[in-house]
């Protein structure tokens, strides 16, 4: 999940001098922000790549900004034929994003091995919902639309996006990416019957492409009731947000299939003891178990405490 943020004063200060995008586009500022929750946090055993997913639909020809009131803003909503054919091809990503592999590359060097590297991206059906409904959306209804009245179109954007997340993740394996995590943080919004296929079948596409047994994580937000579905993939690791029950869920799902996440990330704004004993709750609950990655079940909320962290850390590394 995100670890770089507005709740480290460090972020705030370099955020202060270039804008978001800026420190994304130059690989020795995302370096930096890279690196800024493991300095402060030395018991982190896992960097993640400081991006975003919707690099890629900037790529394809499809600009965003940050709305001052928070959300997403792309430049317009995807909604004709020809805008998707418009859209830029699969094989001119790797030059767009040519600044995400010097920056792992950059990192590779940095980290000497001595923490696992992880590249990112969203989902097809996640990124297709912010080109759709041109930005972040309450509703969901262009997309839904889209999805219900006119499948062709919906599977022409969806297959442009799949043919360009496989260049993009071949470029970040080949750049030095330990492990992969798939961002399906809209999966949640769809009619449970849809859900093979509005996003999970073209998830299992672009994890078939890639070398196989490289490492895939798959992280969908809110959909719990589709995990056994999810073990078909080939991820590796199922990443969980707080809603499921992690007993339970490592219970169904395959040995072979490491379990992550699941701590709710609204404990970072309560107390380091409150944080402390939910994080042993969740250890607890698959204690004898292997193969789970402690983890946020989302990303650090901007006023999460830089104390409840440490704590949490402190705990899940001492835990025996
Ligand atoms: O540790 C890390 O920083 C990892 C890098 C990372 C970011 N975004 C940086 C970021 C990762 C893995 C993401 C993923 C991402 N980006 C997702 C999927 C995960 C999720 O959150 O569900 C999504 C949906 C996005 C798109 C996006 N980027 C949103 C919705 C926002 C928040 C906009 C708002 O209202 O503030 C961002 C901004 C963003 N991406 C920040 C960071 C650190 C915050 C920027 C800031 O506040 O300065």
């Amino acid at each position: 999940m995100r670890q770089a943020g507005r709740y480290l004063p460090e972020y705030r200060e370099l955020k202060a001098k270039s804008s978001f995008l800026e420190m994304v586009k130059t690989p020795a500022l995302a370096m930096e922000v890279t690196l800024q929750p493991l300095r402060r946090f030395p018991g982190l055993d896992a960097a993640i790549l400081f991006s975003d997913i919707l690099v890629i639909p900037e790529a394809l020809g499809q600009p965003y900004a940050f709305r001052d009131t928070g959300g997403i803003e792309m430049q317009y909503a995807l909604e004709t034929r020809a805008q998707v054919e418009n859209l830029a091809p699969a094989d001119a990503i790797p030059d767009r994003l040519s600044y995400v592999a010097e920056t792992l590359a950059l990192l590779r060097r940095e980290l000497d091995g001595q923490r696992a590297l992880l590249g990112f991206g969203g989902s097809p059906w996640t990124l297709a919902t912010y080109m759709v409904e041109g930005g972040s959306s309450d509703d969901f209804e262009r997309i839904k639309l889209l999805f219900y009245t006119d499948r062709a179109l919906f599977d022409a954007l969806l297959e442009k996006l799949t043919a360009a997340l496989i260049a993009y993740f071949r470029m970040q394996i080949a750049a030095g990416a330990d492990a992969i995590q798939i961002f399906d943080s809209w999966g949640g919004i769809v009619a449970g019957a849809d859900y093979e296929a509005a996003s999970l079948r073209w998830i299992r596409e672009i994890v078939a492409a890639l070398p196989a047994g490289f490492p895939m994580i798959l992280y969908a937000k809110g959909t719990g009731s589709h995990l056994i579905d999810q073990t078909f993939t080939g991820a590796r690791v199922l990443s969980v947000d707080w809603t499921v029950d992690l007993r339970a869920a490592r219970a169904c799902v395959p040995k072979s299939i490491a379990l992550q996440g699941n701590l709710d990330p609204l404990l970072m704004q309560t107390t380091p003891a409150i944080v402390a004993r939910e994080a042993r709750r969740i250890m607890e609950s698959v204690r004898g178990e292997n193969g789970h990655i402690f983890n946020l079940g989302h990303g650090v909320t901007p006023r999460a405490k830089i104390e409840c962290m440490e704590s949490l850390v402190d705990t899940v590394t001492h835990w025996q």
